[in-house]
């Protein structure tokens, strides 16, 4: 008989370590301890086309002519418009500002037809093609008021009684028809006109095409179309596939707008609220500071909207009255500040805010939410203030001003301050110092970082005051090589929750950040949910939030290992849910090895059988990811029984296991 060689001893040794029971003792016979029942929610941020060509459902691109060269230096009011020529015509297309719709909504386009032939007109294809399904309708709508009929010049020039006609269509990449109305643009005032259509063709690249037949010129501004069938059939409202993606995610609450956004790129350009609200033709579309447009169609009416509909508390955030250190393209030197002089007026802002979700009817703020067909209050109670703010002098005496003026005139906000961008150093600890200093209710930690540091970081909130401000964690996410969504970065995020979790009674908030990006449009990697025109594409990052979302409590039993590697590679946390009366444990595998767990819970009646649904989320390989062009090989699997023990349970290698035990406490 041959020895055994030495490697071959050693992966004996590893199967036998393996093969042990780990012990896990959730304290069911303890009242635990009251945590946070809003712990996981989502941040929204315009970035990566997650808003225009993402979750706003408008189709068309640059629909104001708003799209300017300080965005992308080849971009101007026409991009990604066509003039088109039809049988034998002849026009042109230019940009104006004299007579705009609202001085906020400055440019429009004057189409001009010399000679009809058989059409002369404007083309869009949206966001990398239009995307349009046959059978369902689409709104389609613009603005626009006759300038002249016949020749510019001379007696027959005359507009009365001779409206241009224009016929509306969606059109294929080749130019086949798919859809079409006809319209009469009438009068020298802006009018909007509207025409529904429905497309005899599924086709995922199409067009809108806005024609002229009659010799003369017009003016068009705000070329929209949107589907019929939005989230929630919402007038100007969301992609039904992404807002659903969201929603199942079961968010406690959302942060919006940013981030970086919020701040902006200068002292006077932060994301000014008062700018996304009203008619959206009135809406000052702007330059966003990941360097495109955005046109605030999804603005806070929209975003407050979506938090009710998704049953998520809204989380604003609006600018500390600084703008971004990186400002100016000088790095960590370009924080400046409002004037002081500026800040009652910026301070009356952030307060019109509040009376705006939350005032009645009758206040000025709050007459404007109902005229946009919400007369309840909104119901806000969080308020970020600040983003990653470097925490210099000029942060700290503005910040300060706005947050007496909201404890004193809104006690019942929590306001959310700001510790820098990272989960250590110079801002952190000042940031910190500020907000014992002011005693502030809550603050924002953010941390993008590698998947080892979430497992070295597990005890991270054990030492943190329960007596001082709670945390938000409102940025975080594991960066493995390449910043790819890894199984791996999935599962450090998997134990980060877990911590989170463990700590509900400081860790109040937590989101994983970036929620959007669009293929071919990304800004930043990596990020939770992919899509393009017509597909999303969840992460396994995807997954964890929704594991974790779906699966929260209100109540965190104590949870004790009974042999903790080192460095750690399992973590684990419990839950219980009062309202359905459910444990929840939730185990996170990061080693390449299963696990076998005894769980112990002390006075629940195991023998009798507890109904479980277990999920596991795992993949081939810890560096596998979800690929767009294949089905995704990291997602949850679902079984559902009845467990008469809770030993020898298989944790997979590499795997976040949930076990719900359904009614475990209303059954004692
Ligand atoms: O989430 C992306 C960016 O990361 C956010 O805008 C900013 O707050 C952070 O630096």
């Amino acid at each position: 008989m041959t020895k055994p060689s030495f490697v071959c001893i050693l992966a004996l040794i590893a199967v036998a370590v393996s093969a042990a029971e780990t012990k896990i003792t959730v304290a069911t016979d303890q009242p635990g301890k009251p945590i946070s029942p809003n712990l996981v929610g989502v941040f929204f941020e315009d970035l990566n086309y997650a808003a225009d060509g993402g979750l706003y459902g408008e189709l068309v691109q640059n629909r104001s002519f708003e799209y300017s060269p300080t965005e992308q230096p080849q971009w101007g009011p026409l991009s990604f418009w066509d003039l088109v020529k039809l049988g034998g015509g002849d026009g042109s297309l230019r940009v104006q500002s004299a007579r705009p719709i609202h001085a906020d909504n400055p440019h429009y386009a004057i189409l001009t037809v010399h000679n009809p032939g058989e059409g002369v007109g404007i083309r869009n294809g949206g966001f990398d093609g239009i995307p349009l399904r046959a059978g369902e309708d689409y709104e389609a709508s613009f603005w626009a008021y006759q300038a002249f009929m016949n020749d510019m010049w001379g007696s027959n020039n005359k507009i009365e009684g001779r409206p241009m006609p224009v016929t509306l269509r969606l059109e294929t990449k080749q130019g086949e028809l798919l859809a079409e109305a006809r319209l009469q643009v009438a009068g020298r005032q802006w009018q909007r006109l509207q025409a529904k259509l429905a497309p005899n063709r599924t086709v995922n690249d199409a067009r809108l095409v806005l024609l002229a037949h009659a010799k003369g010129a017009f003016a068009l501004d705000m070329v929209s179309l949107f589907p019929a069938k939005t989230f929630r059939n919402r007038a100007n409202g969301l992609r039904a596939d992404l807002a659903q993606a969201i929603a199942d995610l079961k968010p406690k609450f959302m942060r919006f707008p940013g981030g970086c956004l919020v701040h902006g790129p200068g002292p006077h350009r932060y994301y000014d609220w008062k700018d996304s609200i009203g008619p959206v033709e009135q809406r000052r579309s702007q330059r966003n500071s990941w360097g495109y447009h955005q046109t605030l169609g999804l603005g806070y009416f929209e975003y407050f909207q979506f938090c009710e509909d998704i049953g998520a508390a809204p989380l604003p955030v609006v600018s500390a009255g600084v703008c971004c250190q990186h400002a100016g393209d000088s790095p960590n030197m370009g924080q400046e500040g409002l004037l002081l002089a500026e800040m009652p007026a910026y301070i009356q802002d952030i307060l019109d805010l509040v009376e705006w979700a939350n005032g009645s009817v009758t206040s000025k703020w709050g007459s404007k939410r109902a005229a946009a067909g919400h007369p309840e209050p909104f119901g806000l109670k969080y308020l970020g203030v600040g983003n990653e703010d470097a925490i210099t002098p000029i942060f700290r005496e503005r910040f300060k001003m706005i947050h007496e003026v909201l404890q004193a005139k809104h006690p019942e906000i929590t306001v959310i301050g700001t510790v820098g961008p990272f989960a250590s150093g110079e801002d952190y600890d000042n940031g910190w110092a500020f907000a014992r200093e002011l005693k502030l209710p809550m603050v924002d930690e953010h941390y993008y970082v590698s998947p080892r540091w979430f497992w070295d970081n597990l005890r991270r909130y054990d030492r943190y005051d329960r007596a001082g401000s709670k945390v938000y964690v409102g940025e975080y996410a594991a960066h493995d090589r390449n910043r790819r969504n890894t199984l791996r970065s999935a599962l450090a995020e998997a134990a980060g929750l877990t911590c989170f979790e463990r700590n509900g009674d400081v860790v109040s908030l937590a989101s994983y950040a970036p929620l959007l990006a669009r293929r071919h449009h990304t800004q930043w990697h990596p990020d939770l949910i992919y899509f393009n025109g017509t597909e999303v594409f969840l992460s396994a990052n995807y997954y964890v939030q929704q594991l974790f979302g779906q699966n929260s409590g209100d109540i965190c039993l104590d949870t004790r290992l009974s042999a903790e590697a080192v460095p750690p590679t399992l973590a684990a946390s419990a839950v219980r849910d009062s309202m359905s009366g459910d444990l929840i444990v939730k185990v996170v595998n990061g080693a390449s090895t299963p696990v076998s767990l005894d769980i112990q819970l002390p006075a629940l009646p195991v023998a009798a059988g507890l109904e479980v649904i277990k999920t596991v989320l795992t993949g081939p390989e810890l560096d596998a990811v979800n690929d767009d062009a294949r089905p995704p090989v990291v997602k949850p699997e679902i079984a559902r029984l009845t467990l008469k023990s809770t030993s020898g349970l298989e944790v997979p290698a590499s795997s976040l296991l949930v076990l719900r035990f359904k009614q475990a406490f209303t059954s004692r």
